[in-house]
């Protein structure tokens, strides 16, 4: 595995790889088996595999929260090698954007207005301007994303679209530690107290999933789900259930759902964490 610290080791490294084998999996580092998943499934695609290590300052909201992201850059290294990724691309804030280009203004649309977008406010358009930017230092055909952050998915493919940049976006299902909590780096943060109280969120999701292919939905179910876990001192910034091709809330939900899912982001311990499962009778 080659390490790319500047975009000019990046564009030699990348001669030897045709675009149309490229797989891009880009990362914020404090790697877990979440962000493996994503290499190995561009391995098995076929890809030859570029990753990126970059924790994307345009993105945070919250400076604390930005000076708090863990960092295991070695264990990383380690994780990409065994995974089978080929380039490492790692580098420095002033590599990637220049102070005298002035940063894009991206439509996103209703996608920067609810959840995530409504609670992180230019969280998106951080995004945007960071994968595009790595978009175009890498050029790939295909890009790796995880359904753990869904709206991103959805920027992403957006973005795709806006910009013309035709690179294919693949989905991966979101891995969970034992007990159901989704693996974020964000876990690393939570004291042990924290921890074992943050698998509630997975617990909410999976009963309210039960309840809806039950066939009993309204939206006081959501409120009961939101009154358990702030009984538990988990705080809720929204739970809600939505259509997976817009993110419109799904106010009426049908007898035999399907292409729903339920959305969640709540703090534990101070810790922001957020999680979503698909409701679809077909699953
Ligand atoms: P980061 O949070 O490091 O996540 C990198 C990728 O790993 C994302 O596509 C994310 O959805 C995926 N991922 C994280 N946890 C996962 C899990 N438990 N199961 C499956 N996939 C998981 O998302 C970002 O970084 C940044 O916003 C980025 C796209 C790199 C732009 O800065």
């Amino acid at each position: 595995m080659q390490v790319a610290k500047t975009t000019e080791e990046l564009q030699t490294m990348l001669l030897n790889i045709p675009r149309e084998k490229r797989g891009f999996v880009p990362t914020m580092g404090a790697l877990h088996p979440g962000h493996k998943s994503l290499i190995t499934k561009a391995v098995n695609n076929g890809n030859q595999v570029i990753a990126s290590v970059f924790v994307n300052r345009l993105q945070f909201n919250n400076t604390e929260d930005f000076n708090n992201y863990p960092k295991s850059p070695e264990l990383d290294l380690q994780m990409l090698a065994e995974a089978g990724c080929e380039i490492v691309f790692m580098p420095e804030e002033s590599d990637l954007f220049s102070t005298e280009q002035p940063l894009k203004k991206y439509n996103l649309g209703y996608l920067e207005t609810t959840m995530e977008g409504k609670f992180r406010p230019g969280h998106f358009q951080g995004v945007a301007q960071v994968v595009h930017r790595l978009f175009t230092l890498t050029n790939p055909a295909m890009a790796y994303f995880g359904e753990k952050d869904f709206q991103q998915c959805m920027v992403i493919d957006k973005l795709i679209e806006l910009e013309e940049l035709g690179v294919k976006l693949v989905r991966c299902p979101i891995i969970r530690e034992a007990d159901g909590l989704a693996m974020s780096s964000r876990n690393k943060r939570l004291d042990a107290k924290s921890r074992i109280l943050a698998a509630e969120i997975y617990r909410s999701l999976s009963r309210l999933r039960e309840t809806i292919l039950g066939g009993n939905s309204s939206e006081i179910m959501c409120q009961e789900e939101i009154s358990r876990l702030e009984s538990k001192a988990i705080s809720v910034e929204y739970l809600q259930i939505c259509r997976e091709d817009s993110l419109e809330v799904a106010s009426l939900i049908p007898p035999k759902p399907k292409g729903l899912r339920i959305f969640v982001a709540a703090y534990v311990g101070g810790i922001r964490l957020i999680d979503n499962l698909s409701v679809s009778n077909e699953d």
